[in-house]
Formats: C-alpha cells, structure tokens, sequence
C-alpha cells in the first residue's frame, strides 16, 4: 500500500516537465499553424455551396419553399470579421470593386432565384438557378486561385 502511494507520486513528481513540455507545444503548435488557419470567408463559402445542393434538392422535389429558403441565405451570407476584411481588401487592391460586383451579382442572382422559387415556377427557378451558379464560378476563375495562393501559400489543386 505504503509503496504504491510512493510510487505514484515520484512518478507524478517525475511527469512534471513533461507536463510542462506539453502545456508549452500545445501553446506553440497554434502560432506554428497560423499561416494555414482557413479564412472566416472559406467557411461562409462552405455554407454556400450546401445551400446550392439545398437548392437542388429542392427543386427536384419541387419543394419550392426549400429552395427559396436556400436562396435567401445565400442572397445574405454572413460577413466575414472586420480584421479579415481588411487583411483581404489590402490582398485584393484594385481589384475590389470587380471582387464587390461579383458578390453584388450573385446576391442579386440569388434573390431573383428566391423570388422564381416562391411563385413555384420551376423552369424560371432553374434558369435563375443556372445564372446564379455562373456568378460563383465567374468569381471562383477570377480570385479563389490567387486567394489560394496568397493566403495558404499553394496552388488550388481541386
Ligand atoms: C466575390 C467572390 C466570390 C463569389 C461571388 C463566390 N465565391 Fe465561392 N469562393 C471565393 C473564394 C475567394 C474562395 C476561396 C476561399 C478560400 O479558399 O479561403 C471560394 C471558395 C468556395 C468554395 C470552396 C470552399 C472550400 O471548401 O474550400 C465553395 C464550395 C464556394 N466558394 C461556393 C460558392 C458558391 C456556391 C457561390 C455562389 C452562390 C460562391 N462561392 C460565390 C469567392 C467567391
């Protein structure tokens, strides 16, 4: 009994610095992950890109309140914060205003969308549908490779 009881809190003793050595990795390994931590924006794009399959999901059901709500929250994605804002305008330069007109299209895309889906006309959703897919991929040719590069330091591969 006696000798568990030592033994135990030598080694709790002795594990000491390797507590210390973790706690001090752990600090450091987030700093070290820095240069790749995804921009607030890639998560917003995420989202996106379920509401596109939530829109066509709805529109094969012609679950027209489905698609409609998609729509919608594509038409008012979240921002991303300030900071980020600011270190992606400063990235971009000259090129916001065409980087503020694609984001101006696909919103307005996305409410004509929203509109098509709520009178339930499905061949006027589907075309509208298509239009608003050709403005993400008109922003995604002209910024997602440079973004790529510049905020992660690598070439899109997907
Ligand atoms: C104003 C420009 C712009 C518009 C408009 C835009 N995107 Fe993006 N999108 C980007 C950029 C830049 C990236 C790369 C972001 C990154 O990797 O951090 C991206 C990346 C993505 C990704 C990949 C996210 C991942 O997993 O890495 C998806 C999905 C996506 N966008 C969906 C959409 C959809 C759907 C729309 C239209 C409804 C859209 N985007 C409109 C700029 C835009």
């Amino acid at each position: 009994m006696g000798l568990t009881g030592n033994t135990t809190a030598r080694r709790g003793c002795r594990s000491a610095p390797w507590v210390l050595l973790t706690a001090l990795v752990c600090s450091v390994q987030p700093v070290a992950g820095l240069a790749a931590e995804p921009l607030a924006l890639q998560g917003i794009m995420k989202d996106m890109g379920r509401n596109m399959q939530a829109i066509v999901d709805g529109l094969s059901r012609e679950d027209y309140a489905k698609a409609e709500r998609a729509a919608l929250a594509i038409a008012d994605h979240p921002q991303p914060p300030v900071g980020e804002k600011i270190r992606v305008m400063s990235f971009i330069g000259g090129n916001a205003p065409r980087f503020k007109a694609f984001d101006g299209e696909t919103h307005d895309n996305a409410k004509a969308l929203a509109r098509a889906s709520k009178s339930g006309n499905g061949e006027e959703a589907i075309a509208a549908f298509r239009k608003l897919q050709s403005s993400c991929l008109a922003c995604h040719q002209a910024f997602r490779q440079p973004f790529q590069e510049h905020f992660y330091g690598k070439a899109d591969i997907r």
